[in-house]
Formats: structure tokens, sequence, C-alpha cells
């Protein structure tokens, strides 16, 4: 991090924002507030983070007992008293981090990041800034700190999702997403909010952020979620996300923080875009740049526990998610909702297992990949990555051909093509002239794939470039 000397008043003054109503909402001048560096050393930074391409996301709240959307408390208005319940039943008795943190290695998965609170409010550690929290449940332990222990303890990077909003914090106001929000008027909202401070609530945000930037080591990723500027919704003056940032920063140098702090028209405002349960068909850009990005998908819709929900992406479409950021230049972080016991269910586990066996064989066009460069044509069927460094292209074969060959129009710049899986050559030949008459705007030189696919999702084709 460069020029320690405006670092450190930033955060002065940025503090100082916090306690005062903050009213700096300008790019250029937020920009001041929070440290800023040159493209080379946010790279190196983020390094890490890019090679890995593959986390795992962990939606982890009370609403795993409800266990019908996280969001189940303002989708179903629930009241302070009733939803009380889960908190005083919360007891995840089958929880073991280091079956969380295996499974997620076990997947191929780099990184892994926990929702420390969610909406709800509700904290999976021992925070002092409120007693809503899980050592005051009759679980009674301090989860956020096993669970780091235990990504550790597997090599993983340690990633905390923090959210913005907070549904129970008496001080955090009503708006157009709470549970307490009535018939959308001005007068509602005024009577409703009456009383309810978000100085006071900024405050318990640095509070929050401080214990969990300083109180379990090393943490790798910091996720704040999310900002919905506008009427009745809230935006960076809000959270004052200036000051937050900066925080992370000096308590944390090297984090990386995602982009829902209503920050991306900010230099140095986030790290990553985070498109959600969005199929992305061109790298994102930011302020007309490729910027590095990452999907959040989810298994079946929910991001916590849903038992009874009936749309689940099939093992292949999992793995395409995967692929498709890749070969994008992006990543993926696949969520998985804990049950209200503590552990993944047999749905989570089945395409976790999925992901390993297919990880097993081809993490390699995964690690360390990007898009392709144009100069390569997408042969019909397949989704391309490129690993820059060892000069390899991978065909990620999507819709396997049953003429037994895959046309290539760049055949004169490889070398030598093997399946991934198996390492068994797939010759490239050209055509016979007779048959090149027949189709004369088709390839000419051919991937020769055996006629039965080989038993693996998504076969993988791999090209040594010259
Ligand atoms: C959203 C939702 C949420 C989920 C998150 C993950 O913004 O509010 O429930 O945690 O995205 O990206």
């Amino acid at each position: 991090m460069k020029n320690t000397s405006v670092f450190a008043s930033a955060v002065a003054f940025a503090s100082l924002v916090a306690s005062a109503s903050p009213t700096l909402s300008r790019p250029e001048d937020v920009a001041k507030l929070i440290p800023q560096e040159t493209a080379g050393e946010t790279a190196s930074r983020m390094a890490w983070w890019t090679d890995s391409r593959f986390g795992m996301f962990i939606h982890f709240g009370l609403y795993a007992m409800p266990a019908r959307h996280e969001w189940v408390k303002t989708y179903e208005r629930i009241p302070e008293d009733r939803y009380r319940v889960y908190f005083d039943n919360f007891n995840p008795d089958l929880f073991d981090a280091r079956e969380w943190a295996r499974s997620a290695k076990e997947a191929g998965m780099k990184y892994v990041v926990l929702t420390a609170k969610h909406h709800e409010g509700f904290c999976l550690w021992d925070t002092a800034a409120t007693d809503y929290k899980i050592t005051n449940t009759p679980f009674g332990r301090d989860l956020v700190k096993e669970y780091v222990e235990a990504l550790r303890a597997e090599g993983l990077k340690v990633g905390l999702y923090y959210s913005l909003i907070d549904w129970h914090h008496p001080d955090f106001t009503v708006d157009q997403h709470h549970p307490l929000r009535g018939d959308e008027s001005d007068e509602t909202y005024a009577r409703l909010n009456k009383g309810r401070d978000m100085a006071r609530y900024r405050k318990f945000l640095v509070d929050q952020v401080t214990e969990l930037l300083t109180q379990y080591g090393k943490i790798d990723i910091i996720w704040f979620d999310f900002s919905y500027p506008g009427k009745h919704g809230k935006s960076r003056d809000d959270w004052d996300s200036p000051a937050l940032l900066a925080l992370a920063r000096k308590l944390q140098p090297g984090i990386i923080v995602d982009n829902r702090m209503d920050m991306n028209d900010v230099p140095g405002g986030c790290d990553f875009l985070s498109p959600e349960q969005f199929k992305v068909t061109a790298w994102p850009l930011l302020n007309g740049k490729r910027f590095p990005w990452e999907t959040c998908q989810t298994f079946s819709g929910s991001w916590g526990y849903h038992r009874d929900e009936s749309t689940w992406k099939s093992p292949k479409q999992c793995l395409q998610l995967l692929i498709d950021a890749v070969a994008h230049g992006g990543n993926l972080i696949m969520n998985v909702g804990p049950t209200g016991r503590g552990e993944f269910d047999a749905r989570a586990k089945a395409r976790l297992e999925e992901f390993g066996k297919w990880m097993h064989w081809n993490s390699r066009a995964i690690y360390g990949c990007t898009e392709a460069p144009a100069e390569f044509e997408t042969p019909d069927g397949c989704v391309m990555t490129w690993n820059p460094k060892t000069r390899r292209l991978y065909l990620h074969v999507y819709s396997y051909p049953s003429s037994g060959a895959i046309g290539l129009r760049f055949a004169d710049r490889v070398e030598y093509a093997q399946f991934l899986h198996d390492g068994s050559e797939i010759p490239v030949k050209g055509l016979p002239d007779w048959q090149k008459a027949t189709d004369p705007g088709a390839c000419t030189t051919f991937c020769m794939m055996p006629v039965t696919p080989p038993d693996v999702a998504i076969p993988v084709i791999e090209l040594f470039i010259k």
C-alpha cells in the first residue's frame, strides 16, 4: 500500500465522518479517503485470488431453521418476537468446521467465504457489540473461530461476509427491504424511523468489522453486502463505506474486498465485481476497463438452506458455471447453505463431489487460467480456457461430436493434443482432399475424438500451443 501518511489521515478523517452524518459522495472526494495503489500493486495483491478461480460461499444463520430462504424474516415480515424462536433454539449440533473445510478442499475450491452476519443481524462470533450472537444461543460456541482455524488447517484462504444491512439492530433505519416496512409513504417511514439513528449504527459497523479483522488472524477476503441507493434505500453515505474500506485495508493489508459498498465509481473503491446468479457472456468492464470479477452462484436459488426448493442445478450445469466464468476471465464462488444442524445436505454434497471428481482430472484447465486470446477461434460445441504461463489451451467439450471430430481453425499453432483426464493423445489431422471439396467453408483440420465419449462429465482437450 502506497502513501501511508495520506492513508493515516484518510483513516482519521473517515472515522470523523463516521460520527457525523456523511455528506461526501462525489467519487473524487471519496477517493481521497481510501488508500490508492498502482495497477501492479493491485494485481500482485490479488494474484492468489485470480489464480484460484474457485471458492465456496457458506450462508449460515438462524434462517437455516425456517429453511425457506435467508430473507424469510422480511419476505414474511416476521416480527422480532416471532423470529426469536430461532435464536432461542439455535443448536447446530452436527456442525464440524473441519468437515466444511475438507468438503471445500476436496471439491477443488481454494477459498471460502462465510456469512459472519447476514441481513437478519445474527452474529456467528462472540461479538462485544451486541447480545444477538451465537454464544448466547444453546449452541454456545464461537463458530467463526472454529471456521477460520479449520480453513487454515486445510490450507484454504479465509473469507468473511459481513452484511451491511441489519434487520435486528434498533438503530438501523427501516427502508424498502426492512421487515417492518409499511405503506411506502414518507410519513410512514418517518414514524417507523423515529428514534433510529444511523450514526450510532455506523459506529456499530466499525466496531464489528474491527473485531472480525483483529481477533481471528489473517483474513484474506471480506464481502460487504449490499447497497441499494435511492429513495428508501441505502448507499455509501449510509454505511460510510470509505471509512469501512480504509479500516479493512488498514487492519488487514492485502485483504480483498467486494464491490457492494456502492463504490464502483471510486478509484480504489473495490477489488472485484460480483455478478450474482447471472451468466456473464463477456469479461465485465469497470470504467471502460476489464476488471477482476467473481460470479456468486447457488445450487438451487436460495443462499440459506432451503428444504423444499426443487430448482437444483444438475452437476453438469454447476461445472459449466465454473468453466464459463474462467472462460471470461472470472472466478466462481459456489454457495452451500448448511442445515439447521450445521451440515451440508445430501444434494449439496453430491454436487460438491462431482466438482471434486472433475477437478481431480481437470483443475489444470481452471487454476491460473483465463480467457483465451482472440486469435484462437472457439471450435463448435466447446468453451475455451487458456493458461498464459504454460501456453496451453483447453477445449471444454460441452457438446460431444457425433462425427468423431472437432474442427480447428488454428491447427497450425498446435504442437500436440491430449485428453486432460487420462493424458491420451488426440490426433490432429487434416481431411483428405476429396472431402475438403464437399464443404468449402468448413474446417480442414480436426481433433480426432474417440467415438465413445470418455466417462467425464465435461471432457477437456489440452492443446500445447507452439
Ligand atoms: C444478495 C442477497 C443475499 C446473498 C448475497 C450473495 O445480495 O441479499 O441474500 O447473501 O446476495 O451474493
